[in-house]
């Protein structure tokens, strides 16, 4: 048993996401009433470390957010403790302020901090370890794209919302026999783009981690036409790229831990389709709503787990691990285990082998 925990940090980093609250409330309760452990929430990711932005906080702020969507500490997926702008001439200059953060964190009497984040804010924190704050990881991202635990909470989430997107575009699509091509995101991974294609019964899915090429692509959906079905829907991830091209990038964040924002490949590629074939094509991007409005019954369960176990783990004297999902089972893993590589889809994998069992078109083969 690690010496006496008397008061830990918590922060929100990265993309906001369905179930931050819920995971909030759960360390704060559990903390507060199992423990007596006082917590601080610390502003704006690790905006509010590095410019010592901090506050109490006690069950009371955590009463109602259970269910409403975004972080109550604000988050930010800009703000690296180890490389900070400075004002400056000309090009901007970056300092290293980590120390600075581990004080402002030691004057707050912080034992422990609890980072709730996904790979980015998780990599931050895998670097900040072995320097006198010991550290509990809780994955977050609508993108499930972290190693070491099965599933991230804010997914499932975002994948209803996608779910629906596809469900919705039916209609159009149907009525005015049209390619409709809806962009998800998910950065790297495709595992947006494939769970809401299944659950939606998308015809085409294109990810990341399945290179496509468009001839096949539109192939794939003459070949429906010649079946009768005189609609198509492509569920197309933001990651996504044909065979030997780049992905579509929309913009990059000069001071981000992730500069590249992806974006811009339904519109491509309801272009491209459109010369292809001599059907009418529409793309939605779904964006943000990915990541807006009220968690799931899941992702409010999840949230809750990992809060709970966090917490229960600190207790118990664990350090730099991260809280994680083994089938039903809420255990640690090693922070570096969590960040060394991204968990991407597998492309002979079990929920592709699925989806290709179905008829639905990876667009890396010609239709059968
Ligand atoms: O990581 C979550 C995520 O929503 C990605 O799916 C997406 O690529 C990115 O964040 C968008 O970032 P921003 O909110 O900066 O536009």
């Amino acid at each position: 048993m690690a010496d006496r925990l008397r008061r830990i940090g918590v922060l929100t980093g990265g993309g906001d996401c369905p179930g931050l609250n819920a995971v909030l409330r759960a360390i704060v309760k559990t903390a507060a009433f199992d423990h007596g452990i006082d917590v601080v929430g610390i502003e704006d990711g690790y905006a509010g470390l590095i410019q010592d932005r901090m506050r109490p906080l006690e069950p009371s702020d955590v009463g109602g957010i259970l269910a409403r969507g975004g972080t109550i500490l604000g988050s930010s997926n800009r703000d690296n403790p180890f490389r900070v702008p400075v004002d400056g001439e000309g090009d901007p200059a970056y300092r290293d302020r980590s120390t600075q953060c581990l004080k402002n964190a030691s004057r707050h009497g912080l034992d422990l901090l609890i980072v709730i984040g996904g790979d980015g804010s998780l990599s931050i924190a895998n670097d900040l370890k072995g320097r006198g704050l010991p550290i509990i990881g809780v994955p977050k991202t609508i993108d499930n794209d972290l190693a070491a635990t099965d599933l991230t909470f804010g997914f499932d989430s975002a994948l209803e919302v996608a779910t629906e997107a596809v469900d919705r575009l039916h209609t159009t699509a149907m009525s005015h026999h049209r390619v409709m091509v809806l962009e998800v995101m998910g950065r790297y991974a495709g595992w947006i783009a494939l769970e809401a294609g299944i659950a939606g019964g998308g015809d085409v899915i294109l990810i990341p981690e399945i290179p496509f090429e468009l001839p096949h692509v539109a192939a794939a959906i003459r070949e429906r036409w010649f079946r009768g079905r005189t609609f198509a829907i492509v569920v197309g991830a933001e990651g996504a790229a044909p065979v030997g091209g780049d992905r579509v990038v929309a913009s990059t964040v000069a001071d981000s831990t992730d500069p590249i924002r992806l974006g811009g490949i339904g519109t491509w590629l309801a272009d491209q389709l459109g010369k292809h074939l001599d059907m009418e094509t529409r793309a939605t991007v779904l964006g943000h709503l990915q990541r807006g409005g009220v968690p799931t019954a899941f992702d409010r369960i999840l949230g809750t787990r990992y809060g709970v176990h966090a917490v229960q783990a600190a207790v118990a004297g664990e350090r730099d691990v991260m809280v994680c999902l083994r089938g039903r089972n809420i255990e640690t893993a090693p922070l570096e285990e969590a960040v060394r590589e991204l968990r991407r889809v597998d492309p002979q994998g079990a929920l592709v082998n699925a989806a290709r069992s179905v008829g639905t078109s990876f667009g890396d083969r010609a239709p059968r």
